[in-house]
């Protein structure tokens, strides 16, 4: 895979968000693949800016969905859906019709697992898939020990991501779901382009793993080690753990600016 070391987290937002660009200029109905967290923020941010400026037109663009929670309303502000209404879609000018996601609401969830996934390859596939890591090498909601070749299933949260993501619930962890819709690693390694951010010094243990470890189910996010475009893009903080932080440096700087991310 190809790791990017940058300064810090708004470096990473304008690399990726111009990756974006590029590729919606390219391809102006692509299906763009959204992770929720904090992390994703600036490239959002910066994607969002240049939308503004006009460098960037999002009118047929497409949004997918990584994960949701279970048993939260559509409309209930933490449902990921609502998230990424406010941090992706408005700010982009995209219309929710423009978007797929699971239903987390589902009465059967198992179906509206295979139901998504079938709706994703249906829609031709994800061209770039955005994703952010937990601070255990999580991906999507794939806890450690997720099958590298799952399907869009419901997941089980570890306590620890509970506690991680009780910020965005009051800081009550009572308030944070049990269950989640995810999609599969083995449905996410479909995406055609996968883009790795990660920032600050709580994520370099998992991004070593990711980069230099074994594949191995304990780090979800070492899957991507098997996809044929992946890019890790991480801050100094996030990258401090790497070997081969030098070598990873050396080879970016050496590539030629038209071979993109
Ligand atoms: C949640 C999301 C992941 C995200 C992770 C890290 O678990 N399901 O997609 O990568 O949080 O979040 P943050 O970027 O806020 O550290």
């Amino acid at each position: 895979m190809e790791v990017v070391i940058v300064p810090d987290a708004a470096a990473g937002g304008e690399l990726i968000a111009e990756s974006m660009a590029q590729l919606l200029r390219r391809k102006p109905d692509a299906l763009l693949g959204v992770a929720t967290g904090s992390t994703p923020l600036p490239v959002y941010q910066a994607l969002a800016a240049r939308v503004r400026a006009g460098a960037v037109d999002t009118h047929r663009a497409r949004i997918a969905q990584l994960d949701e929670y279970v048993g939260l309303p559509a409309d209930h502000p933490e449902s990921y859906r609502s998230v990424l209404r406010r941090e992706v879609l408005e700010p982009l000018g995209i219309p929710m019709d423009a978007f797929t996601g699971p239903d987390g609401t589902a009465d059967d969830v198992q179906a509206a697992c295979e139901e998504y996934d079938r709706a994703l390859a249906a829609a031709g596939g994800v061209d770039l898939q955005l994703l952010g890591i937990g601070t255990d090498g999580h991906i999507g909601f794939n806890e450690p020990c997720s099958s590298l070749a799952s399907r869009t299933r419901i997941k089980t949260l570890t306590e620890q991501t509970r506690i991680d993501n009780a910020r965005f619930f009051d800081g009550d962890i009572a308030q944070v779901p049990h269950h989640v819709i995810t999609q599969g690693i083995g449905t996410i390694l479909e995406a055609r382009h996968l883009v790795l951010l990660a920032t600050g010094e709580g994520k370099a243990d998992a991004v070593a793993a990711t980069v230099e470890g074994p594949v191995a189910a304990i780090c979800p996010a070492s899957a991507l080690q098997l996809h044929p475009h992946a890019t890790v893009v991480a801050d100094e903080a996030a990258a401090s753990k790497l070997k081969l932080a030098d070598y990873f440096r050396n080879t970016y700087a050496h590539k030629p600016e038209w071979q993109g991310l």
